[in-house]
């Protein structure tokens, strides 16, 4: 696991395993001190591979006890065995290898392999976490039948569960059980999952398309079993969405989702038994959030939709890891904004879809960008890895589904689907490649559009950091024609930029919608393509080029990259005029959103400037009534208005500024919303009111949802402009909310804005209610760690709590990452960064993968104001000077320093 010499893995290296590897039979004596494995692996050497080619298997962290081929034990000279590799020479073409081997799941804090959590055994294999269970070929393009027995204590693990169907269980003579489970589906050991403890089940059968029945289960520690209800529902329309979208229907008799409470991400795909982060998992009204109803919702889903797109067809390696991901991502958010629109009118399901629009674009803004603009950024498809649980990230997820969604809009969503139906016609039940997904999708492409191709397409695959588009409107009154000039260019990122001299970054395929406005806000129909339209897609391919459009009667306002058409930076010289007209009257909604966040992007850069500058802070009275314009507008959906009123996130403003400087974006978006809050506090206050006047059953839906998103809104609001009343309405919420959603609303309203007695009385009061649930004492410290007041001391001093501690991953990032990557104020500061650097160690001992993450919370230091970026620069040598540090940690510290 811990290694000085880095090995760097590329992508152009792949090949192939001299091996296929038919069937697995594995055989666990389960005990969470040491665990006995047995395998018995089936090779038989491919028909074109050398005959004297040793058969090499990973493990990491084993005890090797035996090892056999065809029954023969080998000599401890008949193999070799070094560092994670373990070689042997066969002699004939089909053998048997048997291995037994010991594994140590207690002491396993890496939450990799078969491990502990509360009284139950887990595991997780992606992406490399097969080897810490037995000597294996742990690599996603081999794939086998697997058959598994368990064995353990009845009483301590009364429930043996892995993939697939339960074959027999029966008791064994000493107070053991045992289970036998077999998969019908060829799997890569990433795949492969066991359970054993104890658990309630809630579970609900379903007739799928075909007319077969279905057994589908959530599993829960006994004490949730009330909060798995919202689980199973987003399972079973999540089995619905997939066949109605998609026409994919469940391949399974049996369908099983376990919740855990260690757990290094959100949720895993495992063939018929995925695990989860009980985050994803449990909620009800009183202790989840209406955002944590949604996050369950789309994680179920994607856990689901991966069956499909992951599981029937796989990676052939691990740079393909967004074949899977990109394309799984988004279909999680097209089945989140469908069920967000269900059931509503037309135009309300407009809205809703753009309100899902709007969160993901924030999410890739805030996550994405700066990725793809520092030291690690990569392709969606990277070329290289030291340590691949390195390379889930936002790239290859966020931004690969963005690649995804570019190609829906550039084949339609019937084209798309004709283009899936073919991907899965090609390539069910194999390990493949992106290349082959859009060799897919191109196919269809091409039929619909006679000569054209994905050639260029496919750049997106390749190329690292974010375009840029610029824009050029011309308008020729005479002929009342109007130009549209884009030109696109991209940057050297990531390593790119240590190349001399730069390397070529030819042109991409950027599908850009665009709509023109009239003087009045009114749609201009455009001619395009033999058609008229209020929106139109121009395919731009190289690297500047044009369109002409007629019968424009007045010099108009271009509404540019609509519904955010592709992952790219749009560069256009909008008056502030313009952009309150789009901001009041575009019909596109996300473009609408957009033009009011550049509004406020630019009075806060103004601010930022002032405060750096040692002026008095001034905001322009134009731009308050742009705000007062859309809190009195009555036509917008509650949620969407949440999303207009609320100001770019300090994140996105951070990467605006440059050099970026933490401190003065803090303390700029503070004056901003502080002024709002003030100037407007009358007509905040009557939509605060509007919003809590409807009391009804709790149903996290997206009417109801968005009213408490906006009633949360605007007591933020009042708060922050020091209405009077404010105080009073915050603590009153708190204390009688019916719901988790308003009682966290009033209680951040108080933490966050005012250090009163009352707030941390209330504090006091929330952990005292709440310390038995688990992931609200997570909260109760994610708000804690967020406020603008708290600094370093706080946080150590927090770290002392007795629910406090490093090893749950959950309880981690509740207040180490919140602080440290969402609180500018505090983490900002060299003790703050100090602080960080000594968490990076500690944390790398216990868990390297959750201690990568954090230790990219500072990636972009090199463009922070000088005093920052030398804190930083300083803190991470503090990082590089401990020794052994993991695989995970050192190349992420090794590229930032680079
Ligand atoms: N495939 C999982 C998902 O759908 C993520 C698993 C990643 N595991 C890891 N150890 N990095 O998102
Ligand atoms: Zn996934």
């Amino acid at each position: 696991m811990r290694s000085d010499i880095p090995t760097t893995i590329s992508r152009l290296d792949y090949q192939p395993y001299p091996y296929l590897l038919p069937n697995v039979e594995l055989e666990f004596d389960l005990d969470a001190a040491a665990t006995k494995v047995s395998a018995r692996l089936h090779f038989q050497r491919k028909p074109d591979a050398a005959a004297d080619l040793p058969l090499v298997l990973d493990g990491s962290e084993l005890e090797l006890v035996s090892v056999a081929i065809d029954g023969q034990a080998l000599r401890a000279d008949q193999y070799e065995l070094s560092g994670e590799t373990l070689r042997l020479f066969p002699r004939s073409a089909a053998f048997v290898v048997e291995i037994t081997s010991l594994c140590k799941p207690a002491e396993n804090s890496s939450l990799m392999g078969l491990y502990v959590s509360g009284a139950s055994l887990f595991t997780q294999c992606e992406a490399e976490g097969f080897r810490r269970i037995t000597w294996f070929p742990d690599r996603p393009d081999v794939m086998s039948r697997y058959r598994v027995t368990l064995r353990a204590d009845k009483s301590r693990y009364p429930l043996l569960l892995s993939n697939g169907n339960l074959l027999q269980s029966r008791d064994l003579d000493d107070g053991r059980h045992e289970a036998v489970w077999e998969d019908p589906h060829p799997k890569p050991c990433y795949l492969f999952a066991l359970v054993a403890g104890g658990f309630a089940c809630r579970e609900q059968t379903i007739r799928t398309r075909s007319g077969r029945e279905a057994l589908l289960q959530v599993y829960s520690d006994p004490e949730s079993r009330d909060k798995t209800e919202w689980a199973l529902e987003s399972l079973a329309r999540a089995v619905r969405w997939d066949e109605q979208r998609f026409g994919l229907e469940l391949d399974l008799d049996r369908f099983m989702v376990v919740a855990a409470r260690d757990f290094n991400m959100g949720a895993m795909e495992n063939k018929g038994l995925n695990i989860f982060n009980s985050a994803y998992v449990l909620a009800d009204a009183e202790s989840a959030t209406d955002a944590s109803f949604r996050a369950i919702e789309a994680v179920i889903g994607h856990e689901y939709f991966h069956n499909w797109t992951g599981n029937r067809v796989t990676c052939r390696d691990w740079f393909q890891l967004s074949l899977k991901e990109g394309l799984t991502v988004f279909r999680d958010q097209e089945f989140s904004a469908d069920m967000l629109a269900a059931d509503l009118p037309e135009a309300e399901a407009r809205s809703a879809r753009a309100v899902k629009r709007i969160d993901d674009v924030t999410t890739l803004r805030i996550a994405q960008f700066p990725e793809d603009a520092g030291p690690m950024a990569h392709p969606i498809r990277p070329e290289s890895y030291q340590e691949i649980g390195n390379f889930y990230t936002a790239t290859v997820y966020e931004k690969g589904a963005e690649v995804i969604r570019m190609q829906h809009t550039l084949l339609g969503e019937a084209g798309f689907r004709a283009g899936l139906e073919e991907y899965f016609r090609r390539h069910d039940g194999s390990a493949v490649t992106c290349d082959d997904f859009v060799a897919a999708m191109e196919s269809v492409y091409a039929r619909q559009h006679p000569g054209k191709n994905f050639e260029v397409f496919r750049r997106w695959y390749s190329q690292a950091g974010t375009p840029r588009v610029q824009v050029k409107m011309d308008y020729d009154q005479a002929l009342g024609r109007c130009t549209i000039t884009l030109s696109q260019h991209c940057e050297p990122a990531g390593i790119e930029k240590l190349q001399v001299p730069p390397a070529a970054k030819p042109p991409l395929h950027i599908p850009f919608a665009l709509g023109l406005l009239g003087r009045e806000g009114q749609a201009l129909s455009l001619q395009h393509e033999g058609q008229a339209r209020d929106t139109v897609l121009l395919d731009l391919t190289a690297a500047s080029q044009s369109w002409s459009f007629d019968g424009i009667p007045e010099r108009p306002v271009p509404s540019l990259l609509r519904n955010f058409s592709a992952p790219v930076i749009v560069e256009y010289p909008y008056s502030d005029a313009e952009l309150t007209l789009l901001a009041g009257h575009d019909t596109d909604p996300f473009a609408r959103w957009e033009a009011g966040q550049e509004l406020a992007m630019r009075q806060l850069l103004a601010l930022v400037a002032a405060i750096q500058a040692g002026q008095p802070p001034r905001v322009d009275p134009g731009f308050v009534q742009v705000w007062h314009a859309l809190l009195d507008d009555k036509t917008l959906s509650p949620a969407y208005q949440a999303r207009a009123l609320t100001l770019p996130a300090e994140k996105i403003l951070l990467e605006r500024t440059s050099p970026m400087d933490p401190q003065a974006v803090a303390h700029a978006r503070a004056e901003l919303r502080g002024v709002l809050g003030a100037e407007l506090g009358s007509s905040w206050l009557r939509i605060y009111q509007e919003c809590a006047d409807e009391p009804q059953e709790y149903h996290p839906d997206a009417l109801q949802a968005g009213r408490r998103a906006l009633q949360n809104l605007a007591l933020s609001y009042l708060m922050a402009g020091a209405h009077p009343q404010a105080p009073k309405l915050a603590l009153d919420q708190y204390y009688e909310a019916a719901n988790m959603t308003d009682r966290m609303g009033g209680l951040s309203a108080l933490v966050n804005f005012s250090d009163t007695p009352a707030a941390t009385q209330a504090l006091g009061h929330f952990y005292e209610q709440w310390q038995q649930d688990p992931l609200v004492v997570d909260r109760w410290f994610t708000l804690q760690a967020t406020a603008p007041t708290t600094s370093v001391e706080a946080v150590r001093a927090l770290m002392l709590h007795p629910a406090f501690t490093l090893r749950n991953p959950n309880r981690a990032r509740s207040l180490i990452f919140q602080f440290c990557m969402n609180n500018l104020q505090g983490a900002h500061t060299p003790e703050g960064y100090q602080f960080w650097a000594e968490q990076v160690v500690a944390l790398d001992r216990i868990n390297p993968e959750i201690a990568a993450r954090l230790a990219r919370a500072f990636d972009n230091w090199a463009r922070y104001v000088p005093a920052n970026r030398d804190a930083i620069r300083q803190a991470l040598e503090t990082i590089q000077s401990h020794s052994p540090l993991s695989r995970n940690v050192s190349e992420i510290i090794t590229k930032a320093l680079k």
